[in-house]
């Protein structure tokens, strides 16, 4: 029997590369071994954006079409509505008995988000919500509403998993063995720094590619993308591993070209803007493939619509058996 694997993914936004390299090529990889279920986190989106249910709604539709178009296989890969899963709600229900709120509060991933969020939840917290700060509870309830065994995540997400942990081994020891411990399998991936060159690519740090940037967008992207500052004339040497343009030809471009663009660097026989338009057909390039997927995927989508119905099924009849033993486990079998 295949293990079972779980993840999900809050529908707020386009995926850029962070995720493409982060997370995408490790569920790549995944998709042939495992029970893939992918949870598309609509409910836990809605926990800091409770006002703006539009957002979330067409983000649902887009992360879908943006996961396919790097090539998971539907297949293989069974995508579902968290909204469409109430045992996933109930689970929450029951297992938020079994967390204290100090406990909550010290989440290292939650204090964190509640520190950035701070027009939402006020400057020291104190607007938080009870939903928002839950969310590790519903996330336990994501991940074992279907016995889920790994769970692929990137470092950011280990408090988390630490918390659903620690609920299962609490549920269990009272309530008897029936949950399972979920682990996490960590992408190799390394982080995708931002085109400022901060340390990580994200939407609200407005430095990050996105699979579906036009072709215009990239273009004006990467002619900002900051280069080694000590480089002042076309001419003057340089050195690449402080370079954002040498980091990104390095992630989308050829072996080859790569030791060519990085030996021209370090001699100053290459300028950086020559650099830059490489960088724009290579990248250009690369997510080629990905948006010709998204767009057949745009011109069809009965076809996103039938995927996700499909997925949401099978889950739910994973959910629905699970339930059964929760509530035997617990009493609440009526
Ligand atoms: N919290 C995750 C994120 O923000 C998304 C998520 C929701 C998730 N449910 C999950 C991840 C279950 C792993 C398992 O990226």
């Amino acid at each position: 029997m295949k293990k079972t694997i779980l993840t999900g993914l809050r529908p707020t936004g386009n995926l850029h590369l962070g995720h493409y390299f982060g997370a995408c090529q490790n569920y790549l990889k995944l998709q042939n071994d495992y029970d893939f279920y992918l949870e598309i986190a609509d409910v836990q989106a809605l926990t800091d954006n409770f006002n703006n249910p539009e957002k979330v709604r067409r983000n649902v539709t887009e992360i879908t079409i943006d996961l396919l178009s790097t090539g998971l296989n539907p297949d293989k890969v069974n995508f579902f509505i968290q909204s469409k899963i109430p045992e996933i709600a109930e689970l929450t229900v029951f297992y938020s008995n079994l967390v204290t709120v100090a406990r909550l509060e010290r989440n290292p991933t939650v204090k964190t988000e509640i520190a950035q969020k701070k027009e939402l939840f006020g400057n020291n917290g104190e607007s938080i919500t009870y939903g928002f700060l839950g969310y590790p509870v519903s996330q336990a309830a994501d991940i074992t509403a279907f016995n889920g065994e790994l769970v692929p995540v990137g470092e950011d997400q280990l408090p988390l998993l630490e918390q659903c942990r620690e609920i299962v081994r609490k549920f269990n020891s009272i309530y008897g063995e029936t949950l399972k411990e979920p682990e996490a399998i960590l992408s190799e991936a390394k982080r995708v720094k931002g085109l400022d060159g901060n340390d990580k690519m994200g939407k609200s740090l407005g430095n990050a590619i996105f699979l579906n940037d036009t072709e215009e967008v990239i273009n004006q992207k990467i002619m900002k993308a900051v280069t080694d500052p000590q480089k002042i004339k076309k001419d003057d040497p340089a050195n690449p591993d402080i370079c954002m343009v040498y980091y990104y030809h390095d992630l989308v471009n050829t072996k080859e070209n790569k030791e060519k663009i990085c030996n021209e660097c370090k001699k100053g026989t290459r300028g950086c803007v020559q650099c830059k338009k490489e960088l724009i057909k290579a990248m250009n390039e690369f997510l080629k493939p990905i948006q010709d997927k998204r767009k057949y995927y745009e011109q069809h989508p009965e076809i996103i619509n039938d995927i996700l119905k499909n997925g949401t099924e099978k889950a739910k009849e994973k959910a629905e058996q699970q339930m059964k033993s929760v509530k035997k486990a617990m009493k609440i079998d009526y």
